[in-house]
């Protein structure tokens, strides 16, 4: 089910969609690898999709003591988001508005910040924008972890995509690479 809705969604919409399948539980795992999940007590994750990373991540919290919410720009995606995974609030709105969100929950910064968004298909203002965003609502020693297909990762926007995070972060770290996602992945772990 959650597979042929990417395929239908990327059809209609492969520049905000990105990918043509959700990604796999072993990318799932390397994405939250760095979260400290019995400290961290405000986590957003970016592109939810179907809640491929949604439910591992709310499946470590605990609902009491962490904020947790998600941003899932396409409505189809986002109505089987919230699905797939209830017990989450996931917005349909774009990432670029996190510190809207963050003010929503009372908050002003996240302590982790994951994100699902197929940055080597976005135009540079886009990666700009969002990544300005990111940086302006993660505490400082924060994390952020967000994946590049090796297909992408020598496309100029992709080669362009991790100079920005080697320019923002004060740490950038490159998990191994998880052959077994389709396409295969690697995760960047980056530290505010
Ligand atoms: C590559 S898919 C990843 C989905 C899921 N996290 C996974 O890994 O299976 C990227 C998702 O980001 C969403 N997206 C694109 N631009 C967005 C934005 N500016 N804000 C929020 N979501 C966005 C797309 O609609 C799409 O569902």
């Amino acid at each position: 089910m959650s597979r042929w809705q990417f395929v239908k969604q990327f059809c209609r919409e492969p520049r905000t969609i990105g990918a043509i399948a959700p990604s796999s539980r072993k990318l799932a795992d390397r994405m939250i690898q760095p979260i400290n999940f019995n400290r961290a007590r405000v986590i957003v994750e970016y592109g939810s999709g179907t809640g491929a990373f949604t439910r591992q991540i709310v499946d470590r919290i605990n609902q009491q003591k962490t904020i947790f919410f998600g941003f899932e720009l396409n409505e189809q995606m986002n109505r089987i988001a919230r699905e797939n995974v209830p017990e989450v609030d996931i917005f349909q709105d774009s990432a670029a508005e996190l510190r809207k969100y963050l003010k929503k929950y009372d908050v002003k910064h996240a302590d982790a910040i994951i994100s699902g968004l197929p940055w080597a298909v976005f135009p540079e203002h886009i990666q700009d924008e969002i990544l300005y965003e990111t940086i302006a609502g993660l505490q400082k020693g924060g994390v952020f972890t967000t994946f590049a297909y090796l297909h992408g990762l020598l496309l100029p926007s992709g080669i362009r995509f991790r100079r920005k995070l080697q320019k923002h972060f004060s740490e950038v770290k490159t998990s191994p690479v998880v052959w077994s996602n389709v396409p295969p992945a690697l995760v960047y772990w980056c530290r505010k």
